[in-house]
């Protein structure tokens, strides 16, 4: 079995052909018998039903530490379901979630704490860091699930956190722990649990170099949520990110902070992300992005510097290649700058990916700023995705960023589209259609200190 992505195979193979891993084959005795098929139960009454019939169950959901979280989770922990949360070793994980347990066992009842990673004297010292002496919270320090299972029957808490799923194994399975076979049959298994008890299970799942959750993306098909704890771990900030979830938008993002108590939620991140902007300097500009719904501002840093004899090197940190590639390709020859012999350094501030085309015109202003070593005004905010042919492209949620922009304090926006309301107070807007247009608006050419 393939321990990237569980493809299967008679026998062993130097490449997966289903995932293109190499070296990922492990051979596993098929755990037939004890899989989560064959003792499902039959008798139950589990018939097919009319939607009419269905009792809309009371959808409440079970309060969280901090209402960024809650957002993410989309309200609130919901009573019978399973979510994952992975990141990088060191990240955070076992901290926020120490946070969640200690808070819920606080404010709603019985939380159980199990860790197979940490010793219940380590949870304790973390916990007692943190803050936290509940009496509500249990903590078990045990990596052999039924063992796990059978205290999770007796004791009926009412949160789950299983630290981690890839430390846990079933005797049954004969893989090791961590293998696909183990981390599947587990997340099953505990699905199971969670669903019948109705208790909320969290689980903590790390991630491969390449991004993904160990081992098995099997498992994010299992569970209803994942979120993934992102950031840089030289820099404070984390940020939790939704990627899936069944009760809940997805693609929304929490903002916190790693302080030396724990993880502190961040309830204006912009102002955070802004807050040692290098305004007033060429090359930097201030994008407004949204991340699920929330808009958030950016600082887009650009340095372009003559490359000399060497081919020019291209550096994004933040922002995509293939599309820093297409704006600079659309610069040169939509605009008429000549980039062909520039380095080209792009930096978004903060630790943030950005992934949304709405920035495209802070980045290419940027990089037109820094070539031209001439500042952008300090108040302007730049929105806008950028066409192969220099046009301007309207952004969706126009409004919603511009109104975080006044907030906070940005007086001037370049805009692709109109505004759907009336005007924002407070607010200049330039429509324009075109790059080319918004860099002679930006950038008055009668500076010209062009470099190069
Ligand atoms: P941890 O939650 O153990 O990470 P994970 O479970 O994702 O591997 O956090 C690890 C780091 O966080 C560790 O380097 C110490 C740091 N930390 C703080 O800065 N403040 C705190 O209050 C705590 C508990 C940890
Ligand atoms: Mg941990």
């Amino acid at each position: 079995m393939c321990q990237q992505c569980g493809a299967q195979q008679p026998r062993w193979l130097g490449k997966c052909p289903d995932c293109g891993a190499w070296d990922s084959f492990v051979e596993q005795i098929d755990p037939r018998g004890t899989g989560s098929r064959t003792d499902r139960r039959t008798d139950s009454a589990t018939q097919p039903v009319s939607l009419r019939q269905i009792a809309t169950e009371s959808t409440a959901r079970l309060p969280v530490a901090s209402s960024e979280l809650a957002q993410v989770l989309g309200g609130g922990i919901v009573p019978g379901s399973v979510v994952l949360v992975g990141g990088d070793p060191g990240i955070g994980k076992s901290t926020l979630l120490t946070q969640v347990s200690a808070y819920f066992a606080e404010q709603v009842g019985l939380t159980l704490y199990v860790s197979a990673e940490e010793s219940t004297q380590q949870i304790k010292l973390r916990a007692e860091r943190l803050g936290f002496n509940s009496e509500h919270l249990y903590v078990y320090s045990e990596t052999c699930l039924n063992l796990i299972l059978q205290h999770v029957t007796n004791l009926r808490p009412s949160l789950v956190i299983i630290d981690s799923i890839q430390t846990v194994y079933l005797e049954e399975v004969t893989s090791a722990a961590g293998s696909v076979s183990q981390v599947r049959e587990s997340a099953l298994r505990l699905l199971r649990v969670a669903r019948d008890l109705q208790i909320a299970i969290f689980l903590v799942g790390h991630v491969t170099k390449e991004g993904a959750i160990a081992g098995p993306r099997v498992l994010e098909h299992i569970v209803d949520t994942v979120l993934y704890l992102e950031g840089d771990r030289f820099h404070q900030y984390r940020l939790l990110r939704g990627v899936k979830n069944r009760y809940g938008s997805t693609n929304e993002i929490g903002v916190f902070e790693m302080t030396h108590n724990g993880m502190r939620e961040v309830p204006n991140p912009s102002q955070i992300f802004l807050a040692e902007r290098s305004a007033g300097s060429p090359g930097s500009t201030v994008a407004v992005t949204m991340e699920g719904t929330r808009p958030l501002l950016i600082e887009v840093q650009a340095l372009t510097s003559h490359a000399g004899n060497a081919p020019p090197r291209r550096v994004s940190n933040g922002f995509d290649l293939n599309r820093l590639l297409l704006l600079i390709a659309v610069l040169s020859k939509r605009v008429g700058i000549p980039l062909f012999n520039q380095d080209i350094y792009v930096n978004i501030v903060g630790g943030l990916r950005i992934s949304e085309p709405a920035a495209d015109l802070a980045v290419a202003l940027a990089i037109v700023s820094s070539y031209r070593n001439q500042a952008v005004d300090p108040d302007l905010v730049l929105i806008g995705e950028i066409g192969l042919s220099g046009e301007l492209r309207s952004v969706s949620q126009l409004d919603r960023r511009l109104i975080e922009a006044t907030r906070l304090g940005f007086c001037r926006a370049l805009i692709p589209q109109a505004l759907s309301g009336s005007t924002i107070d407070g607010l200049d807007t330039d429509i324009l259609r075109s790059l080319a247009a918004a860099v002679d608006t930006v950038l008055h050419t009668n500076g010209l200190q062009e470099q190069g």
